[in-house]
């Protein structure tokens, strides 16, 4: 029988999940949303173009719209005609607060650039956004057209919409949505045992190297850190 025998064991230990508390997941107008792959719905069909790639858009990148800007470098594009049908866009996210991103244009020669928009949440109108163009030739990036951070956590129906009451341009990019994080954090210990008679039988707990984040999809998981407790 040895007098000291030494162990040592290296656990896993799974902890806190939803380590990060919330986290923002993006809607993108072309690739969906990032968790579920979802893509948001425009109607009427065939009324949208993705702008990216479109022949005959007036708003384009050989005008200088540059696609770096925009979220994936891309955006839905549509323009909607004084008394004819609506267009609209319709999405379901989960979240307690939503941010709706578009381009915003404004002078370009022979293309009408004023947006108006209509958003409601769950078949309530929440709100409006209009951007009349000013006389520059920018574009606006990320222009948080619509924000609500007050909705009760859970699933929701956003529909944007550019109704046919005026000419409006649409150029849609995305929507961030805050979520609970589903991640969680793996912590490896390693105990370290000393064998020996008591009263001097010992053990070393518990070092904890590192966190380790194992994300919810390739996306979440890497907006926060976590120190070791
Ligand atoms: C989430 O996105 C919103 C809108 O872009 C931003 O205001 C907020 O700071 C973001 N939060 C995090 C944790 O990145
Ligand atoms: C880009 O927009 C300009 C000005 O609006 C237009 O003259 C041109 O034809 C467009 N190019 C494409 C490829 O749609
Ligand atoms: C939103 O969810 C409802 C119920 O799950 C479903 O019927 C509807 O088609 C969804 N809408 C979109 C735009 O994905
Ligand atoms: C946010 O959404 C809730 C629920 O639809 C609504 O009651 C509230 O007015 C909205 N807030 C804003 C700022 O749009
Ligand atoms: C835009 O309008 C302002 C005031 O109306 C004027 O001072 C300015 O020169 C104009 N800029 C351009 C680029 O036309």
């Amino acid at each position: 029988m040895s007098w000291i025998s030494l162990s040592l064991l290296l656990a896993l230990a799974f902890v806190r999940p939803g380590a990060c508390g919330m986290v923002n997941r993006t809607i993108d107008d072309q690739n969906g949303d990032q968790v579920t792959g979802k893509v948001p719905i425009y109607t009427p069909a065939g009324g949208w173009t993705q702008g990216s790639h479109c022949n005959g858009c007036g708003i384009n990148i050989s005008i200088g719209v540059d696609p770096g800007e925009l979220f994936d470098g891309t955006w839905h594009d549509t323009t909607v005609h004084p008394n004819g049908p609506p267009h609209a866009i319709t999405m379901n996210f989960t979240g307690s607060a939503v941010y709706v991103f578009n381009m915003i244009a404004n002078h370009v020669a022979h293309v009408s650039t004023a947006t108006h928009l209509i958003f409601s949440i769950d078949g309530q109108r929440v709100g409006t956004y209009d951007h009349i163009p000013d006389n520059t030739s920018a574009f606006y990036y990320h222009v948080p057209v619509y924000t609500n951070s007050s909705l009760p956590y859970g699933e929701h129906d956003l529909q944007i919409v550019a109704d046919g009451s005026q000419l409006s341009l649409v150029l849609f990019d995305y929507v961030v949505c805050v979520v609970k994080d589903r991640s969680y954090v793996v912590q490896p210990h390693l105990h370290i045992f000393f064998n020996l008679p008591a009263p001097y039988n010992w053990h070393l707990d518990t070092f904890k190297f590192f966190n380790i984040i194992v994300p919810f999809n390739k996306h979440l998981g890497t907006f926060c850190t976590i120190p070791i407790p």
